[in-house]
């Protein structure tokens, strides 16, 4: 698809780079589509992390996740999920690849600054924590009437001009 999701992570919001991760997002080619800064509570992190909640970091990961403002975003771009976990790079920083997100901004494998979906599906389900439908349908909505506009703008440009012509081949 050409949707994921991501978020930037208390960590690297305190450490002041959420700005320099978003701007890192889009000179990959992402788009945003939604954006949000927030604190989850205890809650939200357990239920975002739900698949975790059998693992052994899964008490200090909901703390951790907790402990201050994330941004969310909900990104653009054609094949989206593997193209961002590609810019992401691997859940330890010190695995990442050099010039990978988590290279340049995490610092441990908890502290990593970044989650990056891993399929369409888990995606939606991770934005919805975070997202009412209404705020990616109405980028959606804003593009259509955009379109609409400049579409029907064409068409009266070149009515226009269309009956200017024969105007002027009856005038001869
Ligand atoms: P993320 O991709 O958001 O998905 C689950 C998160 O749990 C992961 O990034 C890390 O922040 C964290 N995590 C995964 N493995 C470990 C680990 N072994 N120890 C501590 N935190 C971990």
């Amino acid at each position: 698809g050409n949707l994921t999701f991501t978020m930037i992570k208390p960590d690297a919001v305190k450490a002041n780079n959420h700005a320099k991760i978003l701007q890192h997002l889009i000179d990959a080619g992402f788009r945003i589509v939604a954006l949000r800064m927030w604190c989850m509570s205890r809650n939200d992190a357990k239920r975002f992390y739900a698949v975790h909640k059998d693992k052994e970091f899964f008490e200090p990961l909901v703390d951790f996740m907790s402990s201050g403002p994330i941004v969310a975003a909900v990104l653009e771009k054609e094949n989206a999920v593997a193209e961002l976990r590609k810019i992401v790079g691997a859940t330890d920083p010190e695995e990442a690849a050099e010039g990978t997100i988590r290279k340049l901004y995490g610092t441990a494998r908890r502290y990593n600054a970044i989650h990056a979906s891993d399929s369409d599906e888990n995606a939606r389900t991770e934005w919805s924590i975070h997202f009412t439908e209404a705020d990616i349908i109405c980028h959606i909505a804003c593009s259509f009437s955009n379109f609409i506009s400049v579409f029907v703008g064409c068409m009266f440009t070149s009515m226009f001009f269309a009956s200017r012509l024969s105007v002027m081949k009856k005038a001869g």
